[in-house]
C-alpha cells in the first residue's frame, strides 16, 4: 500500500472484532512510532501498551464513558515525557513530536488492516493514576486499536481552496 492510498481511504474505527493484534503487528506499529521524527530527534515520548481487559475499562471511564475503548484488544497511550521542552516557534515540542509518532501508527497500523481511532477526550489525572505515569510526563493521546467491525466511513473534510493560499495568508 503506498502512503496515499492509506492516507486517503483510513478513517476512525469505533468498534472491533474480538481478535487479538498479532505480536508482530503490533511491534511494527510501535517501530513505526520509534522512526518517527521529533524536534531536535528528542524522542521525549513514552509508548504504554494496554492489553489488560481491567485497565482498559478504566481507561474508557477516563475516556468520558467511550466504551469501545475498552472493547478494543489493545490500547497504546502515548505521553510526552519532557513537557516543559519548547521550540524556538514558542510551541510545545511534546505535543507536535507524539502527534506525529502517533499520526505514524496510526498509518502503519491501517496497512496492517488494523482501525485505530485517535482519542483525545479524557481526563488526563484519571488516565495517569491508572497507568502509574509520573506527575511530570504528558498524556497526549490514546489509541484503540483492533480488526474492524464496522464499514469504513465516509470522510467529510474541506476542499483544498478552503484550507490553502499561496504566497501570503489570505
Ligand atoms: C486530536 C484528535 C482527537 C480526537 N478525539 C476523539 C475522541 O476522543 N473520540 C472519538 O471518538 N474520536 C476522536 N477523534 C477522531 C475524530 O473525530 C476523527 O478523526 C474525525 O471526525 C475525522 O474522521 P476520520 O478519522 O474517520 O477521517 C479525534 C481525532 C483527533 C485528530
Amino acid at each position: 500500500m503506498d502512503v496515499f492510498s492509506a492516507i486517503s481511504q483510513r478513517s476512525s474505527v469505533r468498534a472491533y472484532k474480538p481478535i487479538d493484534v498479532e505480536e508482530d503487528k503490533l511491534m511494527k506499529i510501535l517501530e513505526a512510532a520509534r522512526l518517527s521524527p521529533s524536534a531536535s530527534n528528542r524522542q521525549d515520548w513514552k509508548f504504554i501498551v494496554v492489553r489488560i481487559k481491567e485497565t482498559k475499562k478504566k481507561l474508557a471511564k477516563a475516556a468520558f464513558g467511550q466504551s469501545f475503548i475498552g472493547e478494543a484488544p489493545v490500547v497504546i497511550v502515548a505521553c510526552g515525557t519532557e513537557p516543559k521542552a519548547t521550540m524556538a516557534c514558542g510551541q510545545p515540542a511534546y505535543t507536535v513530536d507524539v502527534s506525529i509518532a502517533c499520526s505514524f501508527m496510526i498509518l502503519q497500523a491501517y496497512e496492517l488492516g488494523l482501525g485505530t481511532c485517535w482519542i483525545g477526550a479524557f481526563k488526563e489525572d484519571e488516565t495517569k493514576k491508572i497507568l502509574s505515569i509520573p506527575e511530570h510526563v504528558r498524556v497526549v493521546a490514546m489509541i484503540p486499536m483492533g480488526y474492524p467491525d464496522q464499514p469504513p466511513s465516509q470522510k467529510s473534510r474541506k476542499s483544498l481552496d478552503q484550507i490553502v493560499c499561496f504566497e501570503k495568508y489570505e
